[in-house]
């Protein structure tokens, strides 16, 4: 999720890139560059934190030239730090990539490069295309920029959009786009390029939208798109209506619906090259041997809020596919009592941001107690991550939105793989079974989007519960761990008063406050608990509760039982949470936006709490 600026044109580049870089800065970035042609040679400019240091650091070495690229860099590969930030360079400093995404195969390729004698300068992925391209210019005479850039590409692997400059071809900017997001702005005597609208809107409203699989070359005098295989592509340009705060949020009214719908995307980039198809994971970041997982007696996990909600989910699949016993634990209460941590637990730490006091403090516990960590979190870098033994990134992207949905998403994914792996390291999954399961995770993005297409339903139902006092959630295992997610997000931003509910308690207290009317949301995903958590539904609509069903496609039994139901695509019972919790996710937000409330910064809350 970097951001990403290319200008080619007639004025000077080096301010055009840095207001388009500013008006990225809501996608959050820990590092920032840029590279300036000018007189035949590139300078680069890079460093590490705010924006404001970059602009310093490139105004004061006063780059001149009216040819740029320029980036602002959300970690993957790689801490961030100067040496890390992009523009990278090739041996020879005449070529210059950004690169927004993930290259799977950079490891092998990385090796294969420095046995043929090139010097790698960063940790990053992005470097090794530097370098094939440098490769394929090196091979023949006037090779076009373009056709080494497709040279390289065609042997890396990933989700990408890279921007290519080149001082020898000073006359064109080289782009690429593979799934990762890239805009160009057309103007007078000038072309943009952008990761995102926002940064193109000062300069144009009429823009190029490069597909996956095409490349652009960018002059002074427009662009021409190819497919990677040299096709040309026509398309004609696009208006762009949208206000500057509409385009940063995509066309969304708020950065929490914005990032419900990015959740597909998400999920993509959280499995990326993780996963193969003979079962085998292979995580990044995780550097547990065999003997160590196999000497494992327990697993603690912790976290806080919806981190902790996505550890439930972690609970079951650890249990089931390893066989290990698993401890789910607040973080804000382990601390506090005397947890029977021995060298012997893995303790598992889950939290979008990496900052949060209470996991922290978990941890530092844990340690203390001889545990190994392992961190879940989405920031490359953060304090989490710096203290923990093994670290699994989720992958999510900036999320901005205080009310977390995307983060929660790819937690859930990522758990769902690491289980996986501590399974197979352990031999109490069989490699068909596990082979089987990942069949269903790399199916999980697109039917996640199957259910993002079904919205209007749960706008729908959102009219009927905006004006709901209380609302309940019940549901059977891990029915029940996305019944707290689904509780805890309506409750947040919307305001309404709720609670989830493991569905066979209901009977034992709470029914009581079940009247005519009550909204009640029963998950029935899991089979295995399939006709108890019915005779739960009974027990509500026998009270006149109001029973919203959240059931796959083809569950016809349930449509005795609810008078609405929230479809989802089918898939394992064990991966279900996945795609439950987006309805709900939908519901809590177009409640809240009912409501007329602050959806992006609910009252009260913070999106990272760093204080106990
Ligand atoms: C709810 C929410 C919070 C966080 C919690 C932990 O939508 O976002 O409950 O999940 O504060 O934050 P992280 O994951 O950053 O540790």
């Amino acid at each position: 999720m970097c951001g990403i600026m290319g200008y080619i044109g007639h004025r000077d580049a080096l301010p055009i890139l840095l207001d388009g870089l500013r008006r990225l800065e809501y996608r959050g970035y820990d590092s920032a560059g840029v590279a300036v042609l000018g007189n035949g040679h590139i300078e680069v400019r890079k460093a590490a934190g705010k924006l404001a240091r970059l602009t310093e650091v490139a105004q004061t070495a006063g780059l001149l030239g009216s040819v740029g690229i320029g980036h602002t860099r959300w970690a993957t590969h790689g801490l961030p730090t100067d040496q890390n930030a992009h523009p990278h360079s090739d041996c020879t400093g005449s070529v210059v990539v950004i690169h927004n995404g993930i290259i799977e195969n950079f490891l092998s390729l990385k090796e294969a490069l420095v046995a043929r004698g090139h010097t790698f300068r960063s940790d990053t992925d992005t470097e090794v295309l530097a370098h094939l391209i440098e490769e394929a210019l090196a091979a023949g005479a006037g090779v076009p920029l373009e056709e080494a850039v497709r040279r390289a590409v065609a042997q890396a692997s990933g989700a990408y959009a890279i921007v290519v400059l080149c001082s020898d071809q000073p006359d064109r900017i080289v782009a690429v786009r593979q799934i990762s997001p890239l805009i160009i702005g057309l103007g007078r005597d000038e072309t943009i390029l952008a990761s995102d609208i926002p940064a193109l809107l000062a300069h144009t409203r009429d823009v190029l939208i490069i597909e996956d699989g095409e490349l652009a070359v960018l002059t002074r005098r427009g662009a021409t798109i190819q497919t990677l295989d040299g096709a040309p592509v026509r398309k004609a340009p696009v208006r762009i209506t949208w206000d500057a705060e509409m385009a940063e949020k995509g066309g969304y009214a708020h950065f929490m619906l914005k990032e419900i719908h990015e959740q597909p995307r998400a999920l993509q980039e959280t499995m990326m090259g993780r996963l193969d198809a003979e079962g085998r994971v292979e995580l990044d970041g995780v550097a547990y041997t065999d003997e160590q997982i196999r000497a494992l007696q327990k697993v603690w996990v912790t976290a806080c809020g919806t981190a902790y909600h996505a550890g439930l989910f972690g609970r079951w699949l650890i249990e089931h596919w390893a066989k290990l016993p698993v401890e789910p634990d607040l973080a804000s209460e382990l601390r506090y009592r005397d947890p029977l941590i021995t060298p012997q637990t893995l303790t598992v730490a889950i939290s979008q941001s990496g900052e949060t006091a209470d996991t922290l403090a978990a941890v530092r516990e844990a340690r203390t107690r001889g545990s190994r960590i392992l961190a879940v979190t989405n920031v490359v870098g953060s304090t989490l991550a710096r203290e923990a033994d093994d670290v699994l990134y989720v992958r999510a992207g900036p999320e901005i939105a205080v009310a977390s949905s995307k983060a929660y998403i790819t937690m859930l994914a990522a758990q769902a793989m690491l289980a996986l792996d501590l399974g197979r390291r352990r031999e109490t999954i069989t490699p068909p079974r596990a082979a089987a399961l990942i069949q269903q995770l790399k199916a999980l993005p697109a039917k996640a989007q199957e259910v993002l297409n079904r919205e209007d339903v749960v706008r729908r139902l959102a009219e009927r519960l905006a004006a709901a006092d209380h609302v309940f959630y019940i549901g059977r295992g891990l029915d029940y761990a996305a019944a707290m997610e689904g509780s805890l997000k309506l409750k947040e931003i919307s305001y309404v008063h709720s609670e989830a509910l493991a569905a066979g308690e209901l009977k034992h207290g709470t029914l009581a406050l079940v009247t005519k009317g009550t909204p009640v949301f029963a998950l029935v995903t899991q089979r295995h608990v399939y006709e108890k958590t019915l005779s739960n539904i009974q027990e509500v609509k026998a009270r006149g509760g109001d029973v919203i069903a959240v059931a796959y496609d083809g569950d016809e039994e349930i449509t005795k039982y609810a008078g609405t139901v929230l479809r989802i695509p089918r898939t394992d019972d064990m991966l279900a949470p996945v795609l439950a919790i987006i309805p709900l996710q939908l519901l809590a937000y177009h409640v809240a936006r009912l409501r007329g409330n602050d959806i992006d910064q609910p009252r009260n809350l913070a999106k990272s709490v760093t204080v106990e």
